[in-house]
């Protein structure tokens, strides 16, 4: 056995070196800000959400930002953001969900760490954000037939993206945690 690859990191035991970041991507109300914070504490990680960095940088907000802007603008920002991140360490990082329509924004993702996809049903999906306003692609389109159209030209970006898949229908957060943790693990042996 290599000794080597299977060492700890120093700040977390549980965590191999391949898993120092990880990477969450999924549809809107997937859970991914919920799991992000519960998973920063049970695992000692930093907490990022990319929606907050640009808002954080821009001072905008993100339904501003699509309004003045444009949506390229602000996939720009998106990539921007992840570039950032290169060379960082021991964080769980909650990525916008439309952050794997950019394959440069995949490959920037493999450079930072293990990217975990958190998958749910249209119907739960649309349970989740139904009184959201902070999701301009769903302004007056706010229905499962939509969240469903949406999702379905995003599965494969999805898929590409994520070495890990962990569903989320039904489960509470620590749930989620619990099976993401286990699967990261086996994934990185
Ligand atoms: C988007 C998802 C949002 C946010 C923006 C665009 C998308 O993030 O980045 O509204 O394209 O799916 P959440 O997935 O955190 O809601």
């Amino acid at each position: 056995m290599n000794t080597k690859d299977s060492a700890p990191t120093s700040r977390n035991p549980r965590l191999k070196p391949l898993t120092e970041n990880i990477l969450l991507v999924g549809f809107m109300g997937t859970g991914k800000t919920s799991v992000a914070e519960y998973l920063s504490r049970s695992l000692s990680l930093d907490a990022v959400d990319t929606d907050q960095m640009i808002v954080s940088r821009t001072g905008e907000s993100i339904p501003g930002l699509f309004r003045s802007h444009g949506e390229a603008y602000f996939r720009d920002l998106e990539t921007e953001t992840l570039r950032s991140l290169i060379g960082r360490k021991h964080l769980i990082v909650s990525c916008g969900g439309g952050i794997t329509l950019r394959a440069e924004n995949v490959d920037l993702m493999r450079k930072i760490g293990v990217t975990v996809w958190l998958t749910a049903t249209p119907q739960t999906i649309y349970e989740r954000v139904r009184t959201s306003a902070d999701r301009p692609l769903l302004n007056g389109r706010m229905n499962v037939p939509y969240i469903a159209e949406l999702l379905a030209e995003r599965l494969s970006r999805y898929e590409r993206a994520s070495q890990v898949e962990v569903p989320t229908d039904g489960l509470a957060v620590p749930e989620v945690c619990a099976l993401l943790t286990e699967r990261v693990s086996s994934y990185t042996g």
